[in-house]
């Protein structure tokens, strides 16, 4: 009985894996086959409305994404960074107020950034916390005192002023290409829908989505500092 319990395994064995090898090769294009690497964006949430419906998509999808997240919006949403953070997302600052700091003075930019800076780590222990300007605004003098790389973006999906779903990924499948940071916000429905939408075309044409610092890891760069990032070129 033990012995033929051992063949049936066996057996059994060899038909999930011929079975899934045929299903790979006359169905789904390769799946090792990778197109390119999408790094997408979200800024000035956390939102309690709409940050977990991302998440419960993007999990589905298997894709990370990285969230520049507004420091006094922090407090409540402990959990939900907690949560991120666990599901292999990359957080990063995007200051405490939402200022444009190209008009503030040194000290009260670096205040800005310091306070988001130490909430997260408050909440998510110490890491290096990327940090995306509001507006994508920073004097030169700021970007010359700041220690972590600061990032801008290569597309700009628009999302915050055309809210409707079907226009943000239209935007979205036009420009978007290998390599690619895309700007997105997860406070609006319309943006949480598209961005998904977007996942489910790019995937299936061999796009893999990853957190900014993923990106820069698979083409082997060290993201630059002093200079605003866009792209990993
Ligand atoms: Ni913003």
């Amino acid at each position: 009985m033990k012995r033929m319990m051992g063949w049936l395994t066996v057996l059994l064995l060899c038909l999930t894996g011929c079975t899934s090898r045929f299903a790979a090769a006359s169905t789904a294009p390769d799946p090792t086959e990778i197109t390119g690497y999408i790094a997408l964006t979200f800024d000035d949430g956390p939102s309690p409305l709409y940050t977990s419906r991302l998440l419960d998509g993007l999990k589905e999808r298997d894709a990370h994404a990285t969230f520049f997240v507004v420091g006094q919006l922090i407090p409540g949403q402990e959990e939900l960074l907690r949560r991120m953070a666990a599901e292999g997302h990359q957080i990063g600052n995007h200051t405490q107020n939402h200022r444009d700091l190209s008009k503030l003075t040194l000290s009260q930019a670096q205040q800005e950034t310091a306070l988001t800076a130490a909430a997260l780590e408050e909440v998510l222990g110490p890491g290096e916390r990327w940090i995306r300007p509001p507006y994508g605004f920073i004097s030169d003098a700021q970007m010359a005192a700041t220690e972590v790389p600061l990032v801008y973006w290569s597309v700009d999906t628009e999302d915050w002023s055309l809210r409707d779903k079907d226009r943000i990924l239209d935007g979205m499948l036009r420009q978007i290409g290998d390599g690619d940071i895309v700007l997105m916000h997860d406070i609006y429905p319309t943006s949480v829908e598209a961005a998904l939408a977007a996942v489910d075309h790019f995937r299936a044409k061999g796009y893999r989505f990853v957190t900014l610092e993923e990106l820069f890891a698979l083409r082997g760069k060290t993201p630059p500092l002093h200079t605003l990032i866009r792209g990993t070129a």
